[in-house]
């Protein structure tokens, strides 16, 4: 497919900017481009062309299904889309007086006793962009912690094994050592690992529960016990709230900071690098620290400092119409809606399990909660058909694949999240789809290693497609394709 830059023809175009309706003001020489930059020139019809020929190249939830484990790539109701679009919410600016944005700051209040009352917290910051960035975020708050009660030799962050790889760079960011704990067969906490790896060095713990093979683990209780008794906090990676969300509560398991990926849980689509959100809530001792400004409700909603806050971790309230969005997809569930949500994701994710055990093998025979994990190491061992070309045969059945290669723990892993939004229909089809590909798998192997062959491009290099991404339009060698 030809670039824009490619498409582009001189002399055509089209103006789309509105008038201007505020005075114009002449701009310093420095701040004055001295040439014109290059931009495509094209016709309205032919860039509409353009994107939807991209579009069509890319597949997204609205394409079909979508089962992107741990990602949680669910239909986001297009109400959601419509509230944040209200000209009162776009056409603010955080730097209005304060009395000309009460709705804005109603929203950022409601938004955050919903998700507190969701999670058991006490306060909550918009602030972090994504769900790694809360991460970050939560870990401040903890070493501010420790540093404001001067206990600074609490230098280690256990994390599990099975964790997202997020965790533990988040804390080798915040300057912490990684202290990895390896678990049990199961894939939960080994409650003998945690206890031998705590002490008075132990600055906190980072869990996910569900944890990323999709399981509950029964023993949260006593693991958060295990590292508040050695003086350690205990950090909750929200990231897979879609399984529990209004059925249990972080803060009632023990935790104290949490993150959530407002982008997966709470109505955002993602996937394709737009804005997230990962608010941060913490129980009311940390509050302190947060970043950004709170929120009070008094006659009117004032912005208040946090007494002690880390600073800012991005600017202002973060991606505020993230947060629209996740008030809207809360006020439209409801109580019951909350719940129903997540127990339709965890019955989506245990009748394609059950329907597909015959044949592929699970990595954790349990019950699963959102998701589960299976492996294709005996597959791969006896017919030499892998994980990456079940998923990539998927694709020729406009199926994005599962999660490959993750969680690390399992070999030749595939992780499926149906997520509650997908219908009976659509998972019966797709639980088809997977035993198709077993039966052609076990017929021709070798046709299966070169899927797919239905879609624009085959297998791309995805190591030189990560790590060398030619992202600049190289104007006849004047701009180098890949330099920053
Ligand atoms: C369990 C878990 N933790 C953290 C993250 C990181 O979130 P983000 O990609 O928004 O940084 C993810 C992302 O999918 C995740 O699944």
């Amino acid at each position: 497919m030809k670039l824009v830059f490619e498409k582009s023809s001189s002399g055509r175009g089209m103006k789309l900017l509105e008038a201007c309706d505020v005075p114009g003001t002449e701009l310093l020489g420095i701040h004055k481009r001295s040439s014109s930059p290059r931009l495509p020139q094209m016709s309205e019809n032919e860039i509409s062309r353009h994107y939807t020929e991209l579009a069509k190249g890319a597949h997204g939830v609205n394409d079909g299904f979508y089962p992107l484990g741990s990602c949680t790539m669910k239909y986001n109701p297009k109400v959601n889309e419509k509230a944040a679009s209200l000209k009162g919410f776009t056409g603010i600016h955080p730097l209005q007086p304060e009395h000309t944005v009460q709705g804005a700051l109603e929203v950022l209040k409601l938004a955050e006793e919903y998700l507190c009352e969701i999670t058991g917290m006490d306060a909550m910051s918009f602030q972090p962009a994504a769900g790694a960035h809360g991460e970050f975020t939560g870990l401040l708050l903890i070493k501010a912690y420790h540093t404001a009660r001067k206990d600074e030799k609490r230098k280690k962050i256990i994390v599990p094994d099975s964790a997202h790889g997020t965790n533990p760079a988040s804390a080798a960011m915040c300057g912490y050592d990684v202290v990895s704990i390896p678990s049990r067969e199961d894939g939960c906490v080994d409650l003998d690992q945690l206890k031998a790896a705590v002490g008075e060095d132990t600055a906190g713990l980072m869990l996910t529960n569900p944890n990323t093979v999709g399981l509950f683990d029964k023993n949260i209780l006593e693991i958060t016990k295990i590292v508040h008794q050695a003086g350690g906090l205990c950090y909750y990676d929200g990231a897979n709230l879609n399984a529990v969300m209004g059925i249990v509560r972080p803060g009632d398991m023990g935790f104290d900071v949490i993150h959530l990926n407002l982008h997966k849980t709470f109505s955002t689509p993602h996937g394709g690098g737009g804005p997230g959100s990962g608010p941060v809530g913490c129980k009311e001792f940390l509050k302190r620290y947060l970043p950004g400004a709170g929120i009070e409700r008094l006659e009117s909603y004032h912005l208040t400092a946090h007494e002690a806050s880390i600073g800012a971790v991005k600017m202002f309230y973060g991606n505020f119409l993230v947060v629209v969005r996740a008030l809207a997809y809360i006020l439209t569930l409801g109580r019951e809606g909350i719940p129903e949500a997540s127990s339709n994701a965890v019955l989506n994710a245990n009748y394609m399990k059950v329907k597909l055990s015959d044949i592929y093998k699970m990595a954790y025979e349990e019950t699963c909660m959102h998701e589960f994990v299976m492996t294709l190491e005996g597959l791969k061992h006896d017919i030499g058909v892998s994980a990456m070309d079940i998923a990539k045969s998927l694709l020729d059945y406009g199926i994005h694949p599962p999660t490959m290669y993750f969680p690390l723990i399992v070999h030749e892993a595939l992780m499926v999240e149906p997520t509650e939004t997908e219908s009976r229909e659509t998972l019966d089809e797709a639980i088809a789809v997977f035993r198709k590909i077993y039966e052609e798998a076990l017929k021709d192997p070798q046709r299966l290693h070169g899927a797919p062959y239905d879609t624009p491009i085959g297998r791309p290099d995805e190591v030189t497609a990560a790590r060398k991404p030619v992202l600049k339009y190289d104007f006849g060698g004047a701009v180098k394709p890949n330099t920053p």
